[in-house]
């Protein structure tokens, strides 16, 4: 293990409380100045356009005044520019919101994983306020400089006491995994199973960031996909990864992961859970890996007494793609009264047309009262099927969905077409989804078989070339 084993909880309360420092390199404090999170979010949109160099900047002044931190960063920086620059953006972007001060304690608490300590953060923040000043010579003067430190030290507080409370209840900077199955499905998706010596605590719905003995310093979130007993769970943890061309860990995780190599697992996170318990009727919409989470809430679902109505719709490029049908094809066999619909599109179609079906299908769907909707994909087809989902009268709050990345969500339209043939650019940085695995953890009732099959709805012949239970083709 990494560190000592534990959980902690969060307080919510506002972000810059405490007395005004005296400058970036102070550990602690935070200024109160409402005019602070204006003018510090004025000259970042000022460097905005610059943001590549401003970064690039940042970390030439932080690697050469402090050495020992490069090798907490990846040896690959390339696109750590975009990267911490989006991470930045978007927290001053959330100055003053509720919720932030509990959302950088855990922000602080998952540094740890990259060997961050304390006295890390003052380092930082001068480089921060050296590139920013740098870039901004005709706007920069004392007032922006104050502001700029007074809110990095107070992020840095809280993120530093998050660190603090997590390592004093002893809980894990990171869990040492060792893979002990990879099988890789056509040229596409790895399954890998990797077990963990001490519990790893989480809940159906969430993910771990991963990092690969290979590629140290490069962490990726990926979904929890185990469905074993609760205890067993926490010892073997199943992982499932599509190829993203040009990827690095993806690359890894698919093509040169052997049983024995070591992984190393943040925490963990993420607050899309299984829908609560007493929701009559769940759609699960999985897109490609986006079945990785859906897997574990689905086993959940079927524990439940009394069960409730579930159905599934799999989307994916082609047959080939469903890499985990035999799990759904066993479900099936032992349970007649689920229903799976899987949305494929034929060789020689064009690649939108499985999720052209499945939202042709949903927009003829018409028993949304009390149904819950967990929706899971590339972000691209989650938007899209979320807004579709919406405008068929489904309420906001019976949508499950982890929050989209924010470049994502700034991309405007993003078509199925782009979503499955030209993926877009997605940064899996997300400090908002974070929550402690403790918090809310529906019980898991022992399983049983359920008595009555659930009321299934149709699927119209216009959409369905194929059966209306099982694989159904797009065509
Ligand atoms: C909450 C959450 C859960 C996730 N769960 C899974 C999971 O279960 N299985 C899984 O395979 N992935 C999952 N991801 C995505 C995963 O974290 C990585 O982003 C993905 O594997 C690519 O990492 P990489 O290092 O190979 O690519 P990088 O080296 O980070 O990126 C290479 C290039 O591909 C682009 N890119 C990055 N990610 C994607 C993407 N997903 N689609 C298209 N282009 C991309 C980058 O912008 C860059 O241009 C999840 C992400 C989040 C936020
Ligand atoms: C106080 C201000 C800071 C903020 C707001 C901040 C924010 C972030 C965010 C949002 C991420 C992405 C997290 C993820 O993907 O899991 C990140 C990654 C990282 N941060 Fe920080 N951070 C801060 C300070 C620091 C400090 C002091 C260090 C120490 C050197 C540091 C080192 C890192 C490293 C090594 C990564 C991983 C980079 C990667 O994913 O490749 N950060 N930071």
């Amino acid at each position: 293990m990494c560190g000592p084993g534990g959980n902690h909880m969060d307080d919510d309360s506002a972000v810059f409380g405490g007395p005004p420092g005296d400058g970036a390199e102070g550990p602690a404090g935070g200024g109160k100045d409402p005019d602070d999170a204006d003018m510090v979010r004025a000259s970042l949109e000022r460097v905005r356009r610059r943001g590549g160099h401003v970064v690039r900047y940042f970390f030439a002044h932080l690697f050469r005044h402090h050495p020992h931190l490069r090798p907490l960063f990846p040896a690959l920086m390339d696109d750590q520019y975009e990267r911490l620059f989006t991470a930045l953006v978007g927290v001053v972007e959330q100055l003053n919101r509720p919720g932030l001060a509990a959302r950088l304690e855990r922000l602080g608490r998952d540094h740890r994983k990259f060997g961050v300590v304390d006295a890390d953060y003052p380092a930082v923040g001068a480089s921060l306020v050296a590139a920013l000043r740098r870039h901004s010579p005709a706007t920069w003067d004392e007032r922006t400089e104050a502001a700029w430190r007074r809110t990095y030290r107070s992020i840095a507080a809280h993120m530093t006491a998050g660190a603090r409370r997590a390592t004093a209840a002893g809980e894990p900077a990171c869990w040492e995994a060792r893979v002990v199955s990879h099988r890789l499905y056509g040229d596409h998706t790895a399954v890998l199973r990797a077990a963990v010596p001490t519990p790893y605590p989480w809940l159906p719905g969430q993910y771990a960031t991963v990092e690969h003995q290979d590629l140290p310093g490069v962490w990726r979130p990926y979904s929890l996909a185990g469905v074993a007993a609760a205890d067993e769970r926490e010892r073997v943890l199943e992982f499932h990864v599509g190829r993203v061309p040009g990827g690095l860990l993806s690359g890894v995780l698919c093509d040169a992961t052997r049983p024995g190599h070591r992984l190393r697992l943040g925490p963990a996170s993420g607050s899309a859970l299984a829908p609560p318990p007493g929701t009559p009727g769940v759609t699960l919409i999985a897109g490609g890996t986006g079945w990785a989470p859906v897997k574990p809430v689905l086993d959940e679902l079927l524990r439940r007494r009394p069960a409730p109505r579930v159905r599934v719709d799999a989307v994916a490029r082609g047959e080939a793609h469903f890499y985990d049908g035999a799990f759904l094809d066993g479900l099936l066999r032992d349970r007649p009264w689920l229903s799976a619909y899987w949305w494929y599109q034929e060789q020689g179609e064009g690649l939108i047309r499985a999720a052209e079906r499945l939202h042709e299908h949903l927009r003829r769907r018409r028993d949304w009262a009390g149904e819950s909707v967990y929706l899971c994909g590339p972000a691209g087809f989650v938007q899209e099927t979320a807004e579709l989902l919406f405008s068929c009268g489904l309420p906001p709050g019976a949508l499950i969905r982890d929050p989209l990345p924010a470049s994502a969500a700034r991309r405007g339209h993003v078509s199925h077409a782009e979503a499955f043939l030209d993926p877009p650019p997605v940064h899996w940085i997300d400090p908002d989804a974070r929550i402690g695995p403790s918090a809310d953890a529906p019980a898991a009732p022992p399983a049983a078989p359920p008595t009555a099959p659930p009321a299934v709805a149709p699927i119209p012949a216009a959409t369905a070339a194929a059966a209306v239970r099982g694989r159904t083709r797009a065509s």
